[in-house]
């Protein structure tokens, strides 16, 4: 649990949002323990292998820019992060991944079908505490981010092994995978912060768009260049997987016929024996691959600190921009 929090948060954001994330863990375990034993064992594996918890960071600070803090900004915080790991659980069954925040994911120790099931039982449990607070807005911002998530997956599971994938195609897919649940942490805050005109509450939202958007472009580019032992999950495992993302999509379109075949050889393959990693990296290189993507990243991020700026100064605007600079310079 030492590590909650801490890889993308700055000591400033961390005297900000400290003991009120301490409260959201607590919740959380709380909200974690189900009638039978082998559905809280998966969500307390979940709970206490760290995370960023970005999301609910992102919802407490928007609900102190834009009114007051409450118990149920905390509530909503947990709630978020519950929806998050439903999310990764089922993801890695879906991408068949055995690792994940450096320890065994939980398909890897429980197997597909109990982590299928405890997945929906967390879904469940997300969706159980928001009804608590009896406010349909709120209940139809998570209904429609949940489905957008799952469609998200969905799409992807359409496009897996497929090299014939547009920048639009990309971008509609990381904005249902990860930016739009951003989007609903900012928006959920401000509108439990009680005091943000819905202009407001709108800008919130799509500056935490954009940093989702910025934040997924680099998860992206951290399958290429970072190591596991930094990330916590394998690298290079999203070409394995079958995925195209932006920094190799860049690539291709400059690529020759004989680089394309050595991508075409590793999506066939599943694996990288024919073709090795290092040589994937190189093409990506060569053609500036990552560099661009950085690129583009970077404008969502730009994007994201010209919303926040619109809002006056205050220590929470100050911490929202640092979240911004941070999603950018992350190495995990
Ligand atoms: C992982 O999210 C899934 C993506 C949207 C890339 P995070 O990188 O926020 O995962 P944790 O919670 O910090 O482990
Ligand atoms: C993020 O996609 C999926 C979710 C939003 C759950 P990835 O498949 O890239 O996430 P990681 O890399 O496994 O964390
Ligand atoms: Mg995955
Ligand atoms: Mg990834």
């Amino acid at each position: 649990m030492t590590n909650i929090g801490l890889a993308l948060t700055s000591r400033e954001i961390n005297d900000l949002v400290r003991d009120d994330l301490k409260k959201v863990e607590q919740h959380f375990k709380l909200e974690s323990a189900a009638s039978v034993q082998t559905v809280t064992a998966v969500a307390s594996h979940m709970q206490a292998g760290g995370g960023k918890r970005l999301r609910p960071i992102l919802l407490l600070l928007s609900a102190r820019l834009a009114g007051e803090m409450s118990d149920d900004a905390i509530r909503m915080a947990a709630v978020m992060e519950l929806l998050h790991t439903a999310t990764l659980v089922h993801d890695d069954v879906i991408d068949m991944a055995s690792i994940r925040r450096g320890r065994p994911s939980a398909n890897a120790l429980w197997g597909n079908h109990v982590s299928v099931l405890a997945g929906d039982w967390i879904y469940m449990q997300a969706f159980q505490i928001t009804l608590e607070l009896r406010d349909f807005q709120i209940i139809d911002i998570l209904m429609n981010v949940t489905q957008r998530m799952v469609e998200g997956e969905l799409l992807q599971l359409e496009r897996i092994g497929k090299l014939d994938i547009s920048e639009a195609d990309y971008m509609e897919l990381i904005d249902r995978k990860t930016a739009a649940l951003f989007g609903a942490c900012a928006e959920v805050g401000a509108l439990i912060g009680n005091r943000a005109d819905s202009a407001s509450q709108a800008r919130l939202s799509e500056f935490a768009w954009n940093l989702g958007m910025a934040f997924q472009l680099v998860d992206d580019i951290l399958d290429f260049t970072s190591r596991e032992n930094i990330l916590g999950k394998p690298v290079g495992n999203d070409l394995q997987e079958g995925k195209v993302t932006l920094p190799l999509l860049y690539a291709l379109a400059t690529a020759n016929r004989e680089e394309v075949r050595l991508v075409e050889t590793v999506l066939k393959d599943k694996s990288y024996d024919r073709v090795p990693f290092s040589r994937i990296l190189t093409l990506i290189e060569d053609h500036q691959g990552v560099k661009r993507a950085q690129e583009r990243a970077a404008t969502f991020a730009g994007r994201a600190r010209e919303l926040m700026l619109s809002f006056p100064d205050s220590p929470y605007r100050r911490a929202l921009l640092s979240v911004a600079e941070l999603v950018i310079d992350r190495d995990r």
